[in-house]
C-alpha cells in the first residue's frame, strides 16, 4: 500500500470555510492574468476619467443599463426603451437588435437626444453564427478541432460586426453533465479539460481583432454552475461541493479570463443558496480579487429583478443594491438600476464610487472598441451588404458541420454509400427541413439559406438517382398516415435514409426534457422502415444526447449530425457518400435511459463500485451503469490500431512524463483519429474520479500509415481542489490511460515520488 504524503500547495487560507475564500497555488499555471496598471498618462484612463467628471449620477447609472431594442420580445418584466431615457442619458447598451439600419437609427437617436453623447454598446446572442449558421456549440465541440472553433467564432464575429454588433453573449462555457438540461446544446459538453480549451479558442475567435470593427467582445457565461441545475431543469438551484465547483465548473471561466475575455455574465441560478447575480464572493472576491479580471459583468435577462423571486430581496431597491454591490456592472433588461440606484446613493446605501467603478469598466470597453472616436464605425451598410453572407463562409460552415458529426454505428460497413446507388427512400421530419436544422440560437440566420438534406443529396448525386422523399411524421403529431407510403418507398429503395431527431426548440434555454427518446412517432416510423428490410441509415439531428437504445437496434448505420446549420444538406451528403470521412467523437455521454442521468464518464469512485461481483454495489437493479455511447466515442470509415503505450515507470524529477503511442490506420480510407489521454489518481486524500481527460490530439493518418503521438504530462496539472478550494498535489501512483475513447483504453501505472518544484503562491483556479 502506498504511503500518502500530502502536499497542500496552498499556504494562505483566509476567510470563511464555507465560501472558500482562499489563495490558491498551482505552479503550473502558465498565464497569470496580471492586474492592468494604468499610469496617469494612459490615454484611455484619462479620457474615461475626464468624461466621468462631466457625468451626473443618473447619466452614470444609465451607462449601467441595458435595454431590449424594440423589435424583439421584451418579456413581461422587461423595461421599455423610451425617448425620455435617451434624453436623460440613461441608456448604456441595447441588445438583440440586428442590422445596420436599425442600429444606426438607435445610435443616431442616442447621439441626438443625449447630453454627453456617449455611444451605445450593441449586443446580440451570436452563439453559433450570425447569418451563416454553424453547427451548435455542442455539435462543434465533437470535432475536437480547436482551430476550427476559433475560425467559426471569428467568422461569426466578422458577420455580426459587419451588421453593427459590438458584443456577443458567447461563449457559454458551462460544463453540462445532464442531458435533460436543454442548454447542454450551447456548451462544449461534459469535460472540463476540453471545455477550457474550447472556451479559450472561442474567446480568441470572437475577439480576434478587437478594437477593429470586424471583431466583437466575447462574454463568458453563465457565471457559475448554471449547467448543474437540480433535475436538469433550467434555472433550478445548484448545490455543489466547493471542490467540484473549483475542479469542474470554474476552470472554463478562468480559461476565458486568461484568454482576455472582455465581459462576463452572471448566471440566473443560485449557487449553494446565493443567487449568482447577488453573489459578492463569486463576482468580486473570486473574479476580481483572485482572478484579476478587468472587464465588466452583465446580469442575465431580468436576473436582477429575479433576486426577489429567489427570495433574497424583498423589493426592487434591495435587488438592485444587492446586484451592484455583488459586482454586477450592467443590468440587463429590467431597468432596476435606472429606477433604484440613484435613490440608494442619496440614502447612503451605496457610494458614488461604487457606481463609478462599474461605469469606468463599461466606458473602458466602449473606448477600447473605438466608439468614442466614431460611434458609427461598425455601422456601414455597404460593408454589411458585402460581408454578411458570403460563399467563403459557406465552405467553412460545410466543413464545420461535417467535422461535428459523429458516426455512432456502422454495421457491415453500410456507410459510406456508393454513388452508383439508384434509388433512395428519404424519410423523416428533418429530411427536407430548413428551419429546425439551424438549431436553437439562429441569430439572423434565414431558413431560405439552408441546404436541406434532400437538396444536399440531390446536388451530390445529380438527377440520375431517384430520391423518394416522404416526411413520414412530425415531432409531436400522433398521426401515422404517411407510414404506409414511407414503407412502400423503403421497399422500392436501395437504401433508406431516415433523418430524425428533435425540433430546434426542444433544446436550448428553458427547454429541459425529462424523456429523451425520439419525440412523437419517430421510433414507430423507424420500426416501419426497418420492416422493409433495406439497409437503414439513420441521421440524427438533436441538441442533446438522446436515449437511443431502440434506434441503435433498428438502424444499420447511425450518424449523429446534431443541428448542422446552413450547410446541413451538403455536410450530410459529404459524410454519407464518403467525400468526408467522419472523425467526430462525443463530448457528452449518451445514456441508455433517463434514469441513469447524470452518467458522465469522470464520475467519482465509490466504496462499492458497480463492477464488484455482488449485488450491493453502486448501481440500479434494472439498468446497467454503462452508457450506450461513452464520452470520446465515435467511429470512422477506416480503422485505427494502437501500439503499446510507451512511458517510464516514474515521472521525472521535474514532474513531467512523456507518453507515446503509435497509431496505425489499418483500414481502407485516409482518416483522422482523436487520440485521448486520461489519468486517474489511484489513492488520494479525497475521493477522485475514475479517470479524467488530460490530453488529446486530433491527427490525420493516411491509410496504411503509422504515426507516433507524444504527450507530455505534468504532474502539477494532476492535482485537485479540496473543499476549501485549495489546490493539492499528492505524490503516489497515477494510472495513465491512452486510447480512442473513454472506455477503450490501455493503462499503465506510473509513480510520482513527490519532490516538487519550488512553489510560488498563485491566486486562481486553473487546470
Ligand atoms: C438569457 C440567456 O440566459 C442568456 O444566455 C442570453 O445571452 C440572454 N438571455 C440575452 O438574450
Amino acid at each position: 500500500m502506498k504511503t500518502k504524503r500530502t502536499l497542500l500547495l496552498a499556504t494562505c487560507f483566509m476567510g470563511c470555510f464555507f465560501v472558500g475564500h482562499a489563495q490558491h497555488i498551482n505552479p503550473r499555471q502558465p498565464k497569470k492574468t496580471m492586474p492592468k496598471t494604468y499610469h496617469v498618462a494612459d490615454k484611455e484612463t484619462q479620457f474615461v476619467r475626464q468624461l466621468m467628471q462631466k457625468m451626473t449620477l443618473p447619466e452614470k447609472i444609465g451607462q449601467l443599463s441595458q435595454y431590449v431594442g424594440g423589435d424583439l420580445l421584451t418579456g413581461p418584466q422587461s423595461a421599455a426603451l423610451s425617448d425620455s431615457l435617451f434624453e436623460r442619458g440613461m441608456v448604456g447598451s441595447i441588445l438583440n437588435v440586428g442590422g445596420v439600419e436599425k442600429l444606426r437609427a438607435l445610435q443616431e437617436k442616442n447621439m441626438r437626444l443625449s447630453r454627453l453623447k456617449i455611444p451605445l454598446l450593441f449586443a446580440f446572442d451570436v452563439i453559433h453564427g450570425f447569418k451563416t449558421i454553424f453547427p451548435t456549440p455542442l455539435a462543434e465541440s465533437c470535432s475536437w478541432d480547436l482551430n476550427l472553433m476559433f475560425e467559426t467564432a471569428k467568422a461569426a464575429a466578422i458577420e455580426a460586426s459587419a451588421s453593427g454588433i459590438h458584443w456577443t453573449f458567447a461563449p457559454m462555457v458551462d460544463i453540462a453533465r445532464d442531458p435533460r438540461w436543454g442548454r447542454i446544446v450551447e456548451g462544449a459538453g461534459e469535460d472540463t479539460y476540453l471545455g477550457c480549451k474550447i472556451a479559450e479558442a472561442r474567446v480568441r475567435g470572437f475577439q480576434w481583432n478587437l478594437g477593429n470593427p470586424n471583431a466583437v467582445m466575447a462574454c463568458a457565461k453563465h457565471f457559475v454552475a448554471y449547467g448543474a441545475p437540480q433535475a436538469g431543469r433550467d434555472y433550478a438551484p445548484v448545490d455543489l461541493s466547493l471542490s467540484t465547483l473549483a475542479e469542474v465548473y470554474l476552470p472554463p471561466f478562468k480559461a476565458c479570463v486568461d484568454a482576455g475575455v472582455k465581459t462576463f455574465m452572471s448566471a440566473f441560478n443560485s449557487f449553494n443558496g446565493i443567487p449568482a447575480t447577488g453573489n459578492h464572493w463569486l463576482l468580486t472576491d473570486l473574479l476580481r480579487k483572485q482572478w484579476h479580471y478587468q472587464g465588466f459583468v452583465v446580469s442575465d435577462w431580468n436576473a436582477v429583478q429575479e433576486l426577489k423571486a429567489h427570495g433574497v430581496a424583498e423589493i426592487d431597491e434591495d435587488a438592485a443594491l444587492l446586484a451592484l454591490k455583488a459586482g454586477v456592472d450592467m443590468n440587463m433588461t429590467d431597468g432596476l438600476y435606472n429606477r433604484c440606484l440613484a435613490t440608494a446613493v442619496r440614502e447612503k446605501h451605496l457610494s458614488v464610487s461604487d457606481i463609478d467603478t462599474a461605469v469606468e469598466r463599461i466606458l473602458r470597453a466602449k473606448y477600447a472598441l473605438g466608439l468614442f472616436d466614431d460611434p458609427y464605425r461598425f455601422l456601414d451598410v455597404a460593408r454589411e451588404r458585402r460581408e454578411v453572407r458570403s460563399s467563403r463562409l459557406d465552405s467553412l460552415a460545410r466543413k464545420a458541420a461535417a467535422s461535428s458529426m459523429v458516426l455512432l454505428k456502422n454495421n457491415v460497413a453500410v456507410l459510406p454509400l456508393s454513388k452508383q446507388i439508384r434509388r433512395i427512400a428519404l424519410v423523416g421530419p428533418l429530411a427536407n427541413n430548413q428551419d429546425e436544422v439551424m438549431g436553437s440560437w439562429n441569430a439572423r440566420g434565414n431558413a431560405h439559406d439552408v441546404v436541406t438534406v434532400k437538396e444536399g443529396l440531390r446536388q451530390k448525386l445529380g438527377n440520375e438517382v431517384v430520391i423518394d422523399y416522404i416526411q413520414g411524421c412530425d415531432f409531436t403529431d400522433p398521426s401515422k398516415r404517411e407510414f404506409s407510403a414511407a414503407f412502400d418507398a423503403a421497399q422500392q429503395s436501395d437504401v433508406v435514409i431516415a433523418v430524425l431527431g428533435e425540433k430546434a426548440l426542444m433544446s436550448g434555454e428553458s427547454r429541459s426534457r425529462a424523456m429523451l427518446r425520439l419525440p412523437g412517432q419517430q421510433e414507430a416510423l423507424l420500426d416501419t422502415l426497418h420492416k422493409a428490410g433495406k439497409p437503414l441509415v439513420v441521421v440524427l439531428m438533436n441538441g442533446r444526447p438522446l436515449c437511443l437504445q431502440k434506434v441503435d437496434t433498428l438502424a444499420d448505420a447511425l450518424l449523429e449530425a446534431w443541428f448542422p446549420g446552413t450547410q446541413t444538406g451538403h455536410a450530410v451528403a459529404d459524410i454519407l457518400f464518403g467525400d468526408v470521412v467522419p472523425a467526430g467523437k462525443l463530448t457528452t455521454s449518451f445514456p441508455l435511459t433517463e434514469g441513469q442521468i447524470p452518467n458522465y464518464y469522470n464520475y467519482k469512485r465509490s466504496g462499492r463500485p458497480g463492477d464488484m461481483p455482488y449485488s450491493s454495489t453502486v448501481r440500479h437493479i434494472d439498468v446497467p451503469n454503462h452508457n450506450l455511447y461513452p464520452f470520446g466515442y465515435g467511429l470512422s470509415y477506416t480503422t485505427f490500431s494502437y501500439g503499446k503505450m510507451q512511458c517510464p515507470e516514474q515521472f521525472s524529477a521535474d514532474g513531467t512524463l512523456r507518453v507515446s503511442v503509435d497509431v496505425t490506420n489499418t483500414g481502407r480510407f485516409d482518416g483522422e483519429e482523436i487520440v485521448q489521454l486520461y489519468v486517474a489518481d489511484k489513492v488520494a486524500s479525497m475521493v477522485r474520479p475514475v479517470k479524467e481527460l488530460k490530453g488529446f490530439q486530433k491527427l490525420f493518418i493516411a491509410k496504411g500509415q503509422t504515426r507516433r503521438i507524444d504527450f507530455v504530462l505534468d504532474v502539477h496539472d494532476l492535482g485537485f481542489y479540496d473543499n476549501q478550494m485549495r489546490y493539492v498535489i499528492e505524490p503516489g501512483t497515477f494510472e495513465i490511460m491512452v486510447g480512442s475513447d473513454s472506455e477503450t483504453l490501455q493503462k499503465r501505472s506510473v509513480v510520482w515520488l513527490g519532490e516538487t518544484l519550488p512553489r510560488q503562491a498563485k491566486d486562481h483556479i486553473s487546470r
